[in-house]
């Protein structure tokens, strides 16, 4: 009897000393929307990405300040390949320990972006004794044989060392991180090649003339047959060829690192223009850009999506984006977007559009801009709006993610020249208005006097809601004849999650909902119940 009892106290005190199992992150989908399962439930992304040469410990107290004031609950910082490798097959692991420790320390999860064979359709991440050795690792060569600035995705040894690196990255991680700080890893950054279409290297003209493989052509629903690559997509051959090679060399390398450690993989594209898309070399050609995402899907099915970089300004493109992006077969990400405040807003249409993540880009006090793409001036003053969006939906991510899983989210910004939003919800129709005072009827919102406002709705139960806004009025009308608005506010609470539960501050009435639901740039939860009278 004694022994039992000693055997369970000591299991008992044996479970606490344990840390608690936490499972590998992963991506799920279901009825075509998904979620990023972190401990098993869905996790919303509040990130910032750090400028390309801030991942360094010297740089890192330039880091978290930043971090910190923007309420982020993720970083993404580059791994730099030549920095990982200094010596052939000789892996240096003190920065990456070093981002590991500072994230915890700071309470945050990484994203890792592994800088490798391509950074921005270039090499320059290569280690040096990999740069001496161009015949074994080299470029692309153009139409006329000359090299461009661009790792051929034929380069077999290049292959075979970015695999070799990777796989101790992804070993390494499942070694040390059982507490999960990372949560995906992006492979490569913007691959791809600017100036060329496609490689003609040897090995790549010999690929061009051979049959689209099977595989292609059935992603692409084409016949099976024996066409080539210019029989099948006449114009396009050359930069879906270039496509599929890119994204089947990836797939190599993410395959690799996910048999070691299965964490959610993507792959990060320089956009195309939506609207007037052009011809490349006019884009980056064979990244992932939104005319050859099934061409990835099936080339690179080890990436569990493909994300879109957004440094498009203004609403119709960087809706549009979102549009190509979320798609059934593709979780919505975004990894990096423009930092000038512009930009904030549209945390809310990525959320609208069932975003796993958000994540501006040089968000970091190194003093380095990328103005005309970003700011000019990285400053708590720039960094206020996008604050502003993650103190909001901070201590709600849980929520927001769930909800957003559940396809009971809705969520929209601010369009220039647009003062006026309306969703459906069921039996109530919601309006969403910029630009007017707080006390006053809703007749003509005028916008605000930049496009800075956004709200999210999610609908709880049939006539009950979260809402959330900035620089905006929401309100509700019954759904039917429209001069006879029924809407009554049973209860307006305003509240704050904690630990999945909503705990009400105060009841919004009077002047607070007489004119509707009036948000600013203060952050403010509401629940709110229906009726009609
Ligand atoms: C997109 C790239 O992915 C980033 O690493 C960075 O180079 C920006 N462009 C420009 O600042």
């Amino acid at each position: 009897m004694r022994s039992i009892y000693v055997l369970l106290v000591l299991s008992a005190v044996n479970a606490l000393a344990q840390p608690a199992q936490h499972p590998i992150p992963r991506i799920v989908e279901k009825d075509g929307r998904h979620a990023l399962l972190v401990d098993g439930q869905p996790f919303l992304i509040l990130g910032a990405q750090v400028n390309n040469s801030s991942a360094w410990p010297a740089e890192l107290p330039k880091v978290w300040p930043a971090v910190e004031y923007m309420h982020c609950n993720t970083v993404a910082m580059p791994v730099y390949w030549e920095q990982f490798e200094p010596q052939p097959g000789r892996f240096d692991y003190s920065v990456l320990d070093a981002l590991l420790s500072g994230a915890r320390e700071h309470h945050v999860h990484l994203v890792l972006l592994w800088f490798g064979t391509w950074k921005n359709g270039s090499a320059h991440y290569i280690p040096e004794w990999m740069k001496l050795q161009p015949e074994r690792y080299p470029r692309m060569l153009d139409a006329r044989g000359q090299p461009v600035d661009s790792p051929s995705p034929f380069a077999e040894e290049t292959l075979k060392a970015d695999i070799h690196a990777f796989s101790a990255l992804m070993h390494h991680l499942k070694q040390t991180d059982a507490q999960r700080t990372v949560l995906m890893v992006q492979v490569e950054n913007e691959a791809g090649t600017w100036g060329a279409v496609r490689d003609y290297s040897s090995a790549a003209q010999k690929a061009f003339a051979a049959p689209v493989p099977v595989d292609l052509l059935n992603a692409l629903h084409k016949p099976a047959g024996q066409a080539t690559w210019s029989a099948a997509f006449g114009d396009d051959a050359g930069e879906f060829f270039h496509a599929w090679f890119v994204a089947h060399y990836i797939e190599q390398v993410a395959a690799a690192g996910k048999s070691i450690y299965p964490l959610p993989l993507y792959a990060n594209a320089a956009l195309r223009d939506p609207l007037n898309p052009g011809r490349p070399p006019s884009y980056e050609s064979g990244g992932p850009t939104d005319n050859v995402i099934p061409i990835w899907r099936a080339a690179a099915p080890s990436l569990d999506f493909v994300a879109p970089d957004i440094y498009m300004g203004d609403s119709p493109r960087y809706l549009k984006v979102l549009d190509l992006y979320a798609r059934p077969d593709n979780a919505l990400f975004v990894p990096e977007t423009g930092n000038s405040a512009n930009f904030a807003r549209y945390f809310f249409a990525a959320l609208g559009h069932g975003a796993i993540g958000f994540s501006p880009f040089g968000m970091d006090y190194s003093r380095y801009s990328n103005a005309p793409l970003g700011a000019s001036r990285i400053n708590e003053e720039l960094l206020a709006p996008f604050a502003l969006n993650y103190v909001l939906a901070g201590p709600l991510d849980r929520e927001i993610a769930r909800l957003n899983f559940e396809g009971r989210l809705q969520a929209v910004s601010e369009e220039k020249d647009g003062p006026e939003q309306a969703l459906s919800a069921g039996d109530w129709r919601v309006s969403v208005k910029y630009g007017l005072t707080q006390f006053g009827p809703a007749d003509h919102p005028k916008g605000n006097p930049e496009p800075i406002g956004g709200a999210l709705v999610a609908q709880l139960s049939d006539n009950e809601f979260l809402v959330a806004g900035i620089h905006c009025r929401v309100d509700f009308q019954t759904v039917g004849d429209a001069s006879a608005n029924k809407r009554q506010f049973l209860r307006v609470e305003e509240g704050s999650f904690e630990n999945g539960v909503f705990h009400p501050l105060r009841i919004w009435n009077g002047d607070q909902t007489d004119w509707g639901l009036n948000f600013t740039s203060v952050p403010q939860l509401l629940r709110v119940k229906l009726s009609t009278y």
